[in-house]
């Protein structure tokens, strides 16, 4: 997956991302700037390989559209199919999504002494363009759904760092300890090192 064969908006957002990354320190400042480069890149839906917005009938899907040399970020195309949900996760790096296609809720949990999960704040939709951050500074916990129950959706994501080998956890509606979780990607196979 060279820079040179990415769709002209990605590597847009991918020498934007490089920019900032070599000049921005701060983390909540980066986090700011990558957001208003997400902007940009969800808002026109008109470059995402078909390849990589293909839904599966039963697992949300999670292609890498890019990895950068060096892990500081990745890119990733999340295709949910009608009705499918992530489990309450953290990321454990920063994050940022951008929706391209279709809608998706995004609802924050607090997780209890006793690894209870309950929500707080209200529940986000994100429709096309619209972006939302995550990371442990603002707010980590999350589950995402797809809104639409009889259409596809698509959200642009960004972390710091090589989201599809990073080591986070899920959280069970009952409670009680978190489980470990690597998420990988649908289109690359993971090789630990
Ligand atoms: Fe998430």
């Amino acid at each position: 997956m060279q820079n040179t064969e990415l769709p002209v908006a990605l590597k847009q957002f991918v020498n934007e991302m490089d920019a900032l990354l070599n000049t921005v320190s701060d983390e909540s400042i980066l986090h700011l700037n990558v957001g208003d480069a997400m902007a940009k890149l969800v808002a026109k839906d008109d470059w995402l390989d078909p390849a990589f917005s293909l839904p599966h009938p039963q697992y949300y899907q999670q292609y890498l559209l890019y990895a950068d040399p060096d892990e500081r970020y990745s890119v990733v195309s999340f295709v949910w199919g009608p009705g499918q949900q992530t489990p309450i996760h953290d990321h454990t790096v920063w994050g940022v999504v951008g929706m391209l296609r279709g809608e998706e809720i995004s609802q924050n949990y607090q997780i209890a002494a006793d690894g209870m999960p309950s929500p707080t704040g209200e529940a986000i939709l994100l429709t096309p363009g619209k972006i939302a951050l995550v990371s442990p500074a603002l707010g980590d916990v999350h589950a995402v759904r797809n809104a639409l129950d009889d259409q596809v959706s698509i959200s642009i994501h960004v972390y710091g760092g090589n989201i599809g080998k990073i080591k986070r956890h899920v959280f069970s509606q009952q409670g009680g300890l978190p489980k470990d979780f690597i998420s990988g990607y649908s289109n690359i196979e993971i090789v630990s090192e």
